[in-house]
């Protein structure tokens, strides 16, 4: 057993007590400038480095003075040396990548070896010297100049080591033994990649003898009063301090310890004011803190922020980055921050260990609640029914406690953290309630952790993935009632909250309105935290140079989850997917409804009315602009009347209204939209007419002026559709019910995709039953009877499609079918089916737009008239699945460059996509640079799909948004243009 590897006991030797994150500076003019200080050495940047297979080829010698790195290759710090060639990335979401028998590790156990040097500077002669490392995976030993000073644990939290005695004026030799795995990654099994390495900055920090060494600022807010109560628990050495609250460049107070602020402005996610403290130590030292007023408090079985209740519209956020894995950079962390803020969130649970420091920082500054959550995760134990768990074994507790303590002292100042969690899935034990008990002798934020069931540590219940029945009977305490009565009662007397829901993996998630519809419904509910903010991909290139994005099995891993890492709501390269868009409008703080009474503004917003937002109205004739203008948005919102007569003229008349940023904020421009809202006032179809033409027979097609359809004799289906000289469909319309599997169809709880191949749906067989074409006063009739039917079963579809083709060349085309025998539960999708030739470029369409939507994903698409090339109805998604949908379209328009091709119009509402890709392409690869474009355009015309749900891992689609087989009948009228 390695003594210190093989140990959980050992957190760490000759450390420092863990402290809040702050800078020191010289002075308070140094420190109020916020910038580099001189007292602080950033050592990023190229370290010498070589990876060794095991500890023992890394002996202690390798980072003394004596031995040469000459030799040595370069890598940079910080990052996780797995991205950058040495070793491979490895994704396992429950599973340890290696044998359970803790605290024991694999022999080939790699190490990475770390020089450099760094000279310290004459200002630095007198002070102590400390080294501090933001973040090493998994466990490290330091080295000054050939000592070896101590060693470490605990990747996502920081450590710190005096090396003072150790250092010397001019060069030091700096030397860091890096190990991939230690006891530490038991308790580190996220379901992420594993990645080692330094992989947060080191620095060198200076510190005069007076200096301040932890700092402990609480700034409540009292709602009734609108005044602060600030108390500085400092904690100097070697003499006192003095503070200054700062607003802006104002001081507000001057003191020390504590004050009772009147009429402060506080923090909240909505106006994060932020005051700065000012502490300048002794002589020497000086300190410039942000500081949030503000009060958490559960009050019976809510939680209040500044005495009101909280609903948390969150994501979960893991830090990655597609290149460099864990090692997320300054402007990487503001981009979240900034789409975040943009998108309507207002929360996040840094899922599942304390983020880089100034991740916080942002949130503190743009306003974002946090559940900042402890480095600590054990799920690979669920396999053998948690037996020896760490959660419960008192050799772990130290290791518990350890990271608990590192988490809440680097944080505790900052204003964004509104609740500390013990971690995630680490089953039960004796040692979270160690440290929910260390964390309430030192702060009174409440504590949350989702594996405490029976709340019997936790302040909150929180669960994950609760349908949104389920989430109905816990909130009016319906279900989940039986148990040890004391237990039950103490429980239903806390708020609830979803720390994870709507699984974002892949096409999805589907179905949140309805989560929103139960939570603003019970007094108990604080929303939720949707899984998850980004996909975990990796960027590669194929050898022609194509871009993809890998997920697990890609590096060679023998135990990985594939594609269970990409469940975000943005892209790897943080492109917005249309979950968050759909997302966006579910958050939004204001609700806007439009009809015949007027507009109704819903104010959801906590602290501020409505008075920051601008309104723009417009008012949509068949889905184009007829009229516009702006509106004052009433204050306080309610009611307000149409801003325009209801029209009496024919077509479909759409009031939408738009509510944008009046000013510029830190976190988006001025006319940013926040929310919106369309009503449809009025609706009078234009009778449709059609000019006469005649038509004649030839053989099994018919042909007009300027037009030929040509059906086949053995199929009876149409195999081509001239017009004006254009090509326009080159096979189908085909009955089909097939779609590409999404995620949430495929994989976690119940993949309704088992039960669609157990019935056959991906196999269904074309039979020809009866063909018939004829033709009497200008028109021709072709029906069509037919039967679709998988193999090896006896269910099947007949169906009937009935062709009444006129002579200026327009189609009316009705289906309708029912289906036989024994049926499965539900289909993929009821529509059909045809191909286009591939010079088709553009869609225009007059429907809901212009993104993605889906019966249960349709929120974020509004009413208008939409214009996309083929490519663009595209959703790139990282693991190819069943995309691009567009919803309750009226019409279609589908185009060559030339401006020829094919309208088609519903009856009144269709679904379609249309595509370069066929079903089965989609369906086939497994990565976006195996999509090869075909050279015809898959055209499908839906009249229902299957909902999409988030069943990756939750709840199916919601009961109404299935598609049960029954009896169908729909129809389309096409007709060329151009
Ligand atoms: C949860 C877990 C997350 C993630 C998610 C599935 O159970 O807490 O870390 O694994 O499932 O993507
Ligand atoms: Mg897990």
């Amino acid at each position: 057993m390695h003594p210190f590897l093989e140990n959980p006991r050992a957190v760490g030797t000759n450390r420092l007590a863990p402290r809040a994150s702050f800078t020191p500076y010289p002075s308070a003019e140094a420190a109020l400038s916020a910038g580099p200080s001189e007292r602080v050495i950033d050592l990023s940047g190229a370290w010498r480095f070589r990876l060794v297979p095991t500890v023992l080829e890394a002996p202690d010698a390798l980072f003394g003075p004596e031995q040469s790195d000459a030799g040595w290759e370069s890598l940079d710090v910080p990052s996780c040396w797995q991205m950058h060639g040495y070793g491979k990335p490895a994704y396992t979401n429950i599973n340890y990548p290696f044998p359970v028998d803790p605290p024991r590790v694999p022999t080939d156990n790699p190490t990475g070896c770390y020089r450099r040097t760094v000279a310290l500077p004459d200002a630095w002669a007198g002070q102590s010297v400390v080294l501090r490392f933001e973040g090493v995976d998994s466990a490290f030993t330091l080295f000054v100049n050939g000592t070896e000073i101590g060693n470490g644990k605990g990747s996502r939290v920081p450590t710190e080591f005096d090396v003072t005695a150790y250092v010397q004026s001019g060069e030091n030799l700096i030397g860091v033994r890096v190990h991939q795995w230690s006891d530490g990654s038991y308790v580190e099994d996220q379901d992420m990649w594993w990645l080692s390495g330094i992989f947060r900055e080191v620095s060198l920090i200076a510190r005069p003898r007076t200096h301040l060494r932890d700092v402990f600022v609480r700034a409540d807010y009292d709602h009734e009063t609108g005044s602060g109560r600030l108390k500085i628990d400092a904690d100097v050495v070697g003499g006192t301090f003095r503070a200054w609250l700062l607003h802006g460049t104002e001081t507000v107070w001057e003191g020390a310890d504590q004050a009772t602020i009147a009429n402060v402005l506080p923090w909240s996610a909505e106006v994060p004011n932020l005051y700065t403290l000012l502490l300048v130590i002794g002589e020497e030292e000086a300190v410039a803190l942000r500081v949030g007023f503000r009060s958490v408090r559960i009050v019976g079985d809510q939680i209040l922020v500044n005495g009101k209740k909280v609903m948390f519209r969150g994501v979960n956020r893991h830090e990655h980055h597609p290149d460099l894995g864990r090692t997320v950079p300054p402007e990487t962390a503001l981009e979240d921050v900034l789409l975040m803020k943009r998108h309507n969130v207002n929360a996040v649970r840094t899922s599942h260990y304390p983020p880089h420091p100034r991740f916080l920082d942002l949130c503190d500054e743009y306003g974002l609640y946090v559940i900042d959550e402890c480095d600590i995760e054990t799920h690979g134990f669920e396999a053998a029914d948690w037996r020896g768990n760490p959660s419960d074994e008192p050799l772990w507790e130290e290791a518990y406690l350890d990271r608990m303590k590192r988490m809440v002292e680097r944080d505790k100042n900052h204003a964004c953290v509104v609740m500390w969690s013990l971690g995630n899935e680490a089953g039960r034990g004796r040692n979270h309630a160690t440290m929910a008990e260390w964390t309430r002798t030192r702060d009174d934020r409440p504590i949350h952790y989702e594996g405490d069931h029976e709340t019997r540590v936790a302040d909150v219940f929180s669960r994950m993935y609760s349908s949104p029945a389920d989430c109905d009977g816990i909130g009016s305490r319906t279900i989940w009632q039986e148990g040890d009565p004391q237990m039950i009662a103490a429980r239903n007397a806390k708020p609830f909250l979803l720390c994870e829901y709507a699984h974002a993996m892949g096409n999805g998630p589907g179905g949140l309105k309805e989560y929103w519809e139960v939570f603003e419904r019970h007094q108990r509910m604080h929303g939720g935290f949707v899984w998850e903010w980004i996909d975990h991909g990796i960027r590669q290139h194929t050898s022609e140079g194509v871009e993809f994005f890998a997920y697990g099995g890609d590096f060679g891993e023998a135990v990985h989850d594939a594609n269970f890492v990409i469940d975000g709501l943005v892209f790897p390269n943080r492109t917005p997917s249309p979950g968050l868009l759909e997302l966006k409008k579910v958050y939004e703080p204001v609700r806007v409804s439009i009809d015949l009474d007027g507009i109704k503004f819903q104010n959801k917003n906590l602290f501020s009315d409505l008075s920051s937002l601008s309104g723009r109205w417009r008012l949509l004739r068949d889905g184009r602009e007829v009229e516009s203008g702006t509106l004052i948005v009433p204050r306080d919102g309610g009611q307000m009347p149409l801003p325009t007569q209801v029209p009496q003229e024919s077509g479909e008349w759409v009031l939408e209204v738009s509510l944008g940023l009046a000013e510029a904020t830190p976190w988006a421009k001025a006319g940013h939209e926040v929310a919106w809202g369309q009503g449809v006032i009025a609706n009078r179809p234009a009778p449709a007419t059609h000019p006469s033409g005649s038509l004649r027979i030839e053989g099994t097609s018919l042909v007009g002026g300027d037009f030929r359809l040509e059906f086949s004799r053995t199929h009876g289906e149409l195999v081509g559709w001239h017009a004006n000289g254009t090509e326009l469909i080159v096979a189908g319309p085909r009955l089909d019910i097939w779609r590409a599997p999404t995620d949430n169809d495929r994989v976690g709880w119940i993949s309704v995709l088992k039960d669609w191949e157990k019935w056959g749906l991906d196999k269904a067989i074309y039979r020809l039953d009866d063909f018939k074409i004829d033709i009497s006063e200008g028109e021709a009739v072709v029906i069509v009877a037919a039967r679709l039917a998988p193999p090896v079963h006896r269910w099947g579809l007949t169906h009937r499609l009935r062709w009444t083709v006129r002579g200026d060349g327009s189609v009316r085309l009705e289906v309708e079918g029912e289906l036989q025998d024994e049926l499965p539960s539900t289909l993929p999708r009821l529509g059909l089916e045809m191909r286009m030739p591939g010079a088709i470029e553009r869609a225009t369409w007059y429907g809901l737009g212009p993104g993605e939507a889906y019966v249960d994903t349709r929120e974020a698409a509004r009413l208008g008239v939409w214009d996309r090339t083929v490519d663009e109805l595209h959703t790139p998604y990282v693991y190819p699945q069943e995309n691009g949908n567009r919803h309750q379209v009226r019409w279609l328009d589908l185009r060559t460059a030339s401006g020829h091709g094919l309208r088609v119009q519903g009856d009144p509402l269709f679904d379609f996509s249309a595509s370069r890709y066929t079903a089965a392409d989609l369906q086939r690869a497994r990565h976006t640079s195996e999509l090869v474009p075909r050279d015809f355009v898959t055209l499908r015309l839906d009249h229902r799909h299957q909902g999409i749900g988030s069943a990756s891992c939750g709840p199916g689609c919601d009961p109404a948004y299935e598609l049960r087989p029954g009896p169908f009948r729909f129809s389309f009228e096409m007709s060329p243009i151009g």
